[in-house]
């Protein structure tokens, strides 16, 4: 990223100046290895081996953290700085769902800026569409695809019905997943994003106290049910305001209605959706990822800087940030999604049917398909509207039926 951004400060500087009013120069420069090959020449930048050195008020206004990872020294050199009044600007996600709070107190405190619109969905500009074209709106929903590397790998599989491993492995080849994609596929970074959206979009302070799934869990067979039933499967963080007033904040992959324009959003890129209460649902898409998209995210809060523009860290000063209640996840009511492996024998659907019937779980539509290569039945329903807590119940029911073969498979059907 730290290369990106000076590739677009070299071809764009003269026009970023002419728009900000201010000439930018890079003063000082840190990174793990000094001698590493780069994309960028940094020759001619003074350079610290220790990065906490960049927070010198005497030669810097602004130091761009772009080392990652919500401790360590990203946090330290975050917390040096604007200690010291210097305005920092980050594309790290993780540090700010976790410190955000934390963070902003101390800008505050000492008359820095903090800003992190590269650390959420990279180059789309959904921090400052929140915080400033939105501003008027009381907001009640949020939600979207956040992490380009699990839609790459959800749209492949999809396109190619190719299974979870090999699309995997071919995001990985082609530079859309890292060696470790444990966060992106995790759910975890769509949970950093989700959780600095709902301090911007409702006024709390971000937390990552919230349900977290991923995509590892998701066959192939899923999505061609999916499908077949007319939905897509995405990896989604959604924030809520429920009606009486709590936080219904979670991550995991769900079915949209294949016609919705969140469905049709594939590959690489991000796309989210906020409602307010007088612009109606407002969607942007692009990409989420890269160093192109990411260093112009990052460049756009240094313009903004360079401007004057200094409100606050979120969408309201840090001290007027409140925790909001948290829906019981037990509670939460929507419809569902199970694929059942099942024994191809006779009173197995009486087992099924009574499980739902005692739980009080009530089925919309049920697809039952034989698998030609052993005897066993894939059974596809999907429920009416019913709690999180019945259908977790009718799971562990199913779960304990012998001629269940496999764990089911449980996904929520999202309305968006
Ligand atoms: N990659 C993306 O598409 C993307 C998108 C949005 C946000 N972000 C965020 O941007 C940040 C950077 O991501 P990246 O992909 O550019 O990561 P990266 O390629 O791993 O680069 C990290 C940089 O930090 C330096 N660094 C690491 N540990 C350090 C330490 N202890 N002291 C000093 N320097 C250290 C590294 O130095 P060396 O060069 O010497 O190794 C490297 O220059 C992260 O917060 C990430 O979440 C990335």
């Amino acid at each position: 990223m730290g290369c990106g951004l000076l590739a677009v400060l070299a071809k764009n500087g003269a026009l970023i100046a002419d728009r900000s009013g201010r000439d930018f120069q890079v003063v000082t420069v840190s990174a793990r290895d000094k001698n590493r090959e780069r994309e960028a020449d940094i020759s001619a930048y003074e350079w610290h081996d220790d990065p906490l050195q960049l927070a010198d008020p005497q030669k810097v206004d602004v130091v761009v953290e772009l080392i990652g990872g919500a401790e360590g020294t990203a946090l330290d050199l975050a917390r040096a700085a604007l200690s010291k009044g210097i305005s920092l600007v980050t594309a790290n996600k993780a540090m700010i769902a976790h410190h955000g709070d934390e963070l902003a107190r101390l800008a505050e405190q000492s008359g820095a800026v903090l800003r992190f619109e590269a650390a959420v969905a990279g180059g789309i500009p959904i921090v400052k569409t929140v915080k400033e074209g939105l501003a008027a709106n009381r907001i009640d929903r949020m939600h979207g695809i956040l992490n380009g590397t699990a839609n790459f790998i959800l749209t492949l599989m999809e396109d190619s019905g190719a299974s979870f491993d090999d699309a995997l492995g071919q995001a990985q080849a082609l530079g859309y997943a890292e060696a470790d994609p444990s966060f992106d596929i995790d759910g975890v970074d769509t949970a950093h994003k989700i959780s600095i959206l709902t301090s911007l979009a409702f006024g709390a302070p971000p937390s990552m106290d919230l349900p977290i799934e991923g995509i590892r869990a998701i066959t192939d067979i899923d999505i061609a049910y999916a499908r077949e039933l007319g939905f897509r499967i995405k990896l989604l963080g959604i924030a809520r305001i429920t009606d009486d007033g709590k936080l219904d904040q979670r991550v995991h992959a769900c079915l949209v209605d294949a016609n919705e324009t969140l469905s049709k959003v594939g590959g690489a890129a991000n796309a989210i959706e906020a409602h307010g209460d007088f612009v109606g649902p407002c969607m942007i898409e692009g990409l989420g990822a890269g160093a192109g998209p990411t260093a112009s995210a990052v460049m756009a809060d240094l313009i903004e800087l360079a401007r004057g523009n200094r409100n606050s860290t979120f969408s309201m000063p840090a001290s007027k940030l409140k925790p909001l209640p948290l829906l019981e996840t037990g509670t939460r009511r929507g419809e569902f999604y199970v694929r059942l492996r099942v024994a191809d024998k006779a009173g197995v659907m009486a087992e099924i049917a009574s499980a739902l019937r005692d739980e009080g779980v009530s089925v919309e539509r049920l697809i039952q398909r034989t698998r030609a290569s052993d005897d066993s039945v894939h059974l596809i329903m999907t429920t009416h509207q019913t709690t999180e807590a019945r259908m977790q119940a009718v799971l562990s029911r199913f779960h304990k039926i012998d001629d269940v073969l496999d764990t089911p498979c449980m996904l929520r059907i999202e309305p968006i």
